[in-house]
């Protein structure tokens, strides 16, 4: 009681100064998948980040951000609410070991009453904005609804992919999504057109009493059904891959070549905006996960293939960011604050010479 009676008194005596009237600006970086053994400032002395480490050592390094949950959507649902994932709804099932949304147009996301920082800063009237990945679902059940699109969870700015990068997104790349189905569904549909086969010899060597009718609609049916799945599967890019600004759809399937400098550059934008005003920017990049896209000028710098190029983009991306900061004068105003949505994807390792990962001081 004596202590909060001096506290009262403490605060009551002074007058707030021209600093702390002016409320702080929030800048957010986040990487996805990145391990906290991955970055020069917790230890990893072959890959080189040294604008992150420059905010580590002019700021503080904090070693117990512990993530609510190991995979994207229910970890960024907890970061962005405070709230357990299973709380709001965002811990999906077991889905075949992903527990993340798996489909942009999935009707499922983060519900519309949930209270996210953006929400609470913007009533604090701050202008806020998200910038690169979202994850949070945008429809629920029509097209135009965006019930779980950031603009509908206190962001008044959105550019980027409304889901997650995956391997379909870069033609280069074997696909990610539903393997296991699609392998399946080419193993069925083999099975099927034997079974046609067969049928039309049986009953052209009149084995069996079977009408040509009948063959005709089974194999037509089956035609179709297969069809629709294998197109459906060919049009993942133009379903998955999608860049948003706000509401629209801008590119589609997106580029992802000229992602990095549209991020940073939107990112700047959205600092010269909101210079005379307190901002929220939330960063949240495409680095570093599958299928490390890396653009021209950072293959082949690193030790560690595309995995640790990519890390260097990223960290370049963040001194550019940083820089449009110090431009404008806001260093000493502005809480900036980086980190990544869960470790590292080690269990993506096997089969590809680009997946690494690095869990650091939390490695098993
Ligand atoms: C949001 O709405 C759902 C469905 O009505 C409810 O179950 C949930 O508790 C609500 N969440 C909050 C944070 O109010
Ligand atoms: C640095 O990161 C790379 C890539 O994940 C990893 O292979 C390497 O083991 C890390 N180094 C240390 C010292 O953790």
């Amino acid at each position: 009681m004596a202590i909060l009676a001096f506290l009262l008194l403490v605060l009551g005596l002074c007058e707030p100064n021209e600093a702390t009237s002016q409320k702080p600006n929030i800048l957010l970086f986040m990487a996805d998948d990145l391990g906290i053994g991955e970055i020069g400032c917790y230890g990893n002395y072959t890959i080189r980040t040294p604008n992150i480490d420059r905010l580590a050592l002019e700021g503080v390094k904090l070693t117990q951000h512990i993530s609510a949950a190991s995979v994207c959507s229910p970890s960024r649902s907890a970061f962005l609410t405070g709230r357990y994932p299973i709380r709001t709804g965002m811990n999906g099932h077991d889905n075949g070991g992903k527990r993340v949304l798996l489909w942009n147009a999935a009707s499922g996301g983060l519900p519309t009453n949930e209270t996210t920082f953006a929400k609470v800063l913007k009533e604090q009237g701050y202008s806020t904005g998200i910038i690169g990945k979202w994850h949070l679902g945008v429809n629920c059940n029509s097209m135009d609804y965006f019930c779980h699109h950031p603009l509908n969870h206190g962001f008044d700015f959105f550019y980027g992919i409304p889901f997650t990068l995956v391997n379909e997104c870069e033609p280069s790349r074997p696909g990610e999504i539903a393997v296991e189905y699609k392998e399946k569904l080419w193993f069925d549909a083999q099975v099927f057109f034997i079974t046609v086969l067969t049928l039309i010899a049986n009953k052209k060597w009149k084995l069996i009493d079977i009408t040509w009718t009948v063959i005709v609609i089974f194999a037509l049916s089956g035609t179709l059904f297969f069809m629709y799945w294998f197109i459906a599967f060919a049009f993942q890019p133009y379903w998955n891959c999608l860049f948003m600004r706000n509401l629209e759809i801008v590119e589609q399937p997106m580029d992802l070549k000229t992602k990095s400098g549209q991020i940073i550059k939107e990112a700047k934008a959205f600092i010269n905006r909101n210079e005379d005003k307190p901002f929220l920017l939330f960063v949240s990049f495409l680095h570093i996960h599958t299928p490390h896209y890396t653009t021209k000028e950072f293959r082949g710098r690193s030790k560690h293939d595309l995995y640790g190029d990519n890390i260097e983009e990223m960290d370049w991306m963040i001194g550019q960011i940083l820089e449009s900061i110090d431009h404008n004068n806001l260093k000493n105003n502005t809480l900036i604050y980086f980190t990544s949505d869960h470790g590292a994807y080690l269990e993506g390792m096997e089969g590809s010479p680009h997946l690494k990962g690095s869990n650091g001081i939390y490695r098993e």
